[in-house]
């Protein structure tokens, strides 16, 4: 669900930075063959993960979710050349469409894929990211979250999406997944030491650092 208008969305995203060709290609694909692909970022939001990079000079990425990996690519195409993303899924044929496409981006080179659970995979991980992008499993969207600003470095950032769940998160009660991304806002906006702002753009975007300075 999106909270603009699609006509206004429309005129947002003509005026943006857009993604490159071939994540357009991987966006129609995806569209066009893929189960799920309502999961995309999209454009819009494709743009403002650009324009969040670019600002804070991000240079290593993880990204819980990958999908078909469009927004892994859109987010590298704004990395330097030593920038990288490590992507995390479980899903081994959206993976293997996800390589496929980015082995014909020059970004391509600076993602890496890890095909495990969240939760295993993050044990693994012991580095600090400058931009943690959280978009898999809603249900453990607290955990992505505590485990992200234990590895945040400095001036990092940490964007969770889908955090307005098609606007589901005003029911006094949800099922399961809506709960879980309820009491992942909870606890957002609990967190003291740290710059919040929850965006209305497409399904909603947590916006999360540490107060530095
Ligand atoms: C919303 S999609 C990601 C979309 C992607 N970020 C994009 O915009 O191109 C969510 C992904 O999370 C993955 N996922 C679900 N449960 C997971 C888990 N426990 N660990 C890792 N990934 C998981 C799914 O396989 C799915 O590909």
């Amino acid at each position: 669900m999106g909270f603009v208008p699609a006509e206004i969305e429309t005129y947002c995203i003509d005026h943006s930075t857009r993604p490159g060709q071939v994540a357009k290609d991987l966006q129609q694909h995806t569209l066009a063959s893929v189960h799920g692909s309502n999961m995309l970022i999209g454009e819009m939001e494709a743009s403002v993960l650009g324009f969040l990079i670019r600002l804070g000079k991000v240079k290593n990425i993880l990204e819980f979710g990958t999908y078909t990996g469009y927004s892994a690519l859109a987010m590298a195409e704004h990395l330097p050349q030593d920038g990288s993303v490590t992507t995390i899924d479980l899903n081994p044929e959206t993976c293997k469409i996800a390589s496929e496409f980015w082995s014909r981006s020059p970004h391509g080179k600076k993602i890496k894929q890890i095909l495990k659970p969240g939760l295993e995979a993050m044990k693994d991980l012991p580095q600090k990211f400058d931009l943690i992008f959280i978009d898999a499993d809603k249900n453990n969207y607290s955990n992505y979250l505590t485990w992200g600003l234990e590895h945040l470095s400095e001036n990092g950032l940490i964007v969770v999406d889908n955090t307005l769940w098609s606007g589901k998160v005003l029911e006094a009660s949800g099922d399961k997944q809506t709960e879980s991304i309820k009491a992942h806002n909870e606890l957002a906006k609990s967190l003291e030491g740290y710059t919040k702002t929850l965006l209305p753009i497409r399904d909603g975007m947590f916006l999360i650092s540490k107060v530095t300075g």
